[in-house]
């Protein structure tokens, strides 16, 4: 896993003061472009909960990369938890509060079933927010949260604290 990390990391480019002043953006765009790199990191994911999950949820809109590569590795069916008003109904919602004002995500109701094992897939884990209210739909429809598989955790923002006590799995920073 080290040299899939070396290689992550190689291949995030951070953007200062994108796309506000103060916020250093992490594009992730150059591991996504290449095909291996990406089919690696998918791969890393998956061995990280020894496939041990039905279901793939991954969370818009960076996270549907990650996780529509995961779920097609591991071959499990893969749901969207979308931002409001993009999926039709009938949808569970949960709002999530962002640096300025909320957001919402959503998922179709009854997608997630009760006792299903299920990974949360995103890029970024920031101060968890997002992956918080990801964890939440879950947690409603009855599934359990087998764990949550991120790219990059971005230490010190309290992210982790966030979820529930499934294991987080996150590439960078390496060591966990
Ligand atoms: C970014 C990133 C994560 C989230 C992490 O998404 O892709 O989903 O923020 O931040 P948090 O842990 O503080 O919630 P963003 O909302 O910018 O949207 P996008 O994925 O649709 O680009
Ligand atoms: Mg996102």
């Amino acid at each position: 896993h080290q040299r899939l990390a070396d290689l992550i990391r190689d291949n995030i480019r951070t953007v200062p003061d994108f796309p506000r002043p103060g916020i250093a953006f992490l594009d992730l765009c150059p591991v996504f472009s290449q095909p291996a790199l990406l089919g690696a990191l998918a791969g890393a994911m998956s061995d990280a909960f020894a496939g041990a999950f039905d279901r793939v949820l991954a969370i818009e809109a960076r996270g549907f990369v990650v996780g529509t590569a995961v779920a097609c590795h591991a071959g499990r069916p893969l749901v969207l938890a979308r931002k409001s008003g993009k999926l039709p109904g009938p949808v569970d919602s949960v709002r999530y509060d962002l640096e300025y004002g909320s957001a919402e995500l959503q998922v179709q109701r009854d997608v997630l079933r009760p006792g299903e094992r299920v990974i949360v897939v995103d890029d970024v884990l920031a101060t968890g927010g997002t992956m918080a209210a990801a964890d939440e739909l879950v947690r409603r429809s009855g599934a359990a949260v087998a764990g949550y598989a991120v790219v990059v955790t971005i230490p010190g923002l309290g992210g982790e604290g966030r979820l529930g006590p499934a294991k987080v799995f996150s590439v960078l920073p390496t060591g966990n």
